[in-house]
């Protein structure tokens, strides 16, 4: 269905937009890419050139493929451009309003057998492409940011799609270099569902004074082996997006209390403290500003572990209950999407999964929410002494 001449389209030229039109012009696709905004266009176009050129110095590429890369992207500010493109990956504005109006328009400027694709990371691909003339050739393909560097993408079939143009569209992204794993359209896919723990089961440990901001990134570093404890990574992405993130996956799930958010990240937000691009968020990024140091209580350090990784191993095994993903997928969506150190549902069997089951009882009996309920695969798993692996 897709060859290497097939034309890909690209609308939105902002962060996501730009990486993904570079790594299918990497991939020699001939790639024209859209912006309603002729700012964003020019700045993508020289953001682009200064990419590959810092690869070309890196050594990771020569100027020939270089100058070939950027030849193949032809910017365009006017949307029939793209008429003749075989696949069309929107990556503009997280609006479904706003989505829906560009997607019904490329319904009478593309051929019948134009595929689109929406890079959204929150919206239902079934409301999407009700937008759309065939909704049988629309589907999700979630990139990760950066998307020139981030091996994993989620593949996401909406209620409609044709699979055989799912499995195709599959495949085109894998020759691309990528890792793509196939979720079902639901609120956060797999990555942006299994991790929602990480930051909010940090932020409870921390709202509760169980343990300070530092010493719980300190923990989940050096105890737990991520790259980034969470709220350095809270800062890094932005109060803006992640917390909003959070607010999406919770409402859109008819605010299950597994997902509720924290009220010290949306003070956050509300007070314009975003993170490291406002100057200030959980710690502050000012030159000489002194942050505190860490408690590095190994005791103290394991807990706030445990505490975060059997929720997250729960969300991982409840993903799986709900057929979100299969376990393959879940395990290295974590891996390639997010940078885990291990799949998490092949850390429940390392960790034994009487003790999952035994930490987690032990936080429901305790705080008697909802939020701890555990998960009936991981239940399954337990009765019938089973393993995910
Ligand atoms: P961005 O704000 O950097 O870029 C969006 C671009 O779309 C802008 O250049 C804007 O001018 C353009 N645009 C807006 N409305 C348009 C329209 N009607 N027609 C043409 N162009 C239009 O946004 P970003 O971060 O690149 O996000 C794009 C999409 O990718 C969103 O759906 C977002 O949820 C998703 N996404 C974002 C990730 C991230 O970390 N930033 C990660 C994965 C997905």
């Amino acid at each position: 269905m897709f060859s290497k001449s097939s034309i890909i389209g690209v609308i939105g030229s902002g962060a996501m937009g730009s990486g993904i039109a570079q790594v299918a012009a990497t991939a020699n696709h001939s790639v024209k890419i859209f912006d309603s905004n002729p700012l964003a266009l020019s700045k993508a176009e020289n953001q682009l050139k200064a990419s590959l050129a810092k690869l070309v110095e890196k050594q990771k590429i020569d100027s020939v493929k270089a100058d070939q890369t950027v030849n193949n992207i032809q910017f365009s500010n006017n949307l029939s451009d793209l008429k003749d493109c075989d696949l069309i990956i929107e990556a503009i504005v997280e609006n479904l309003a706003v989505k829906k109006d560009v997607f019904s328009q490329l319904g009478n400027i593309c051929s019948d057998k134009c595929v689109f694709a929406s890079n959204t990371s929150s919206l239902s691909i079934a409301s999407i492409a009700s937008a759309c003339k065939d909704a049988s050739r629309v589907l999700g393909i979630h990139f990760f940011n950066p998307a020139t560097l981030m091996p994993l993408v989620e593949i996401i079939p909406g209620i409609s799609s044709n699979q055989e143009i799912v499995y195709q569209c599959k495949l085109l992204v894998d020759s691309w270099g990528k890792q793509t794993v196939i979720a079902k359209d639901t609120p956060g896919f797999i990555v942006n569902r299994v991790a929602r723990p990480f930051y909010s089961e940090a932020l409870r440990i921390y709202e509760e004074g169980i343990a300070d901001i530092p010493t719980i990134d300190w923990a989940m570093k050096e105890i737990g082996g991520f790259k980034m404890g969470p709220f350095e990574l809270m800062d890094l992405i932005g109060h803006d997006v992640n917390y909003i993130v959070t607010e999406t996956v919770w409402t859109q799930l008819y605010f299950d209390p597994k997902f509720k958010p924290a009220l010290s990240q949306k003070r956050l937000l509300e007070g314009g403290l975003l993170g490291r691009k406002s100057g200030k968020g959980f710690y502050d990024y000012a030159e000489n500003a002194k942050n505190p140091e860490p408690t590095k209580n190994l005791d103290l350090g394991k807990l706030i572990v445990s505490r975060i990784l059997v929720m997250l191993i729960n969300e991982a095994a409840d993903t799986l209950y709900l057929k979100v993903a299969n376990a393959a997928d879940i395990d290295l969506a974590m891996t390639k999407g997010v940078n885990y150190p291990k799949g998490l549902l092949k850390w429940a069997d390392e960790y034994g999964i009487p003790n999952v089951v035994k930490e987690l009882n032990g936080l429901r009996e305790f705080y008697e929410e909802d939020r701890y309920r555990m998960s009936p695969m991981l239940k399954q798993k337990f009765l019938t002494k089973t393993t995910f692996h």
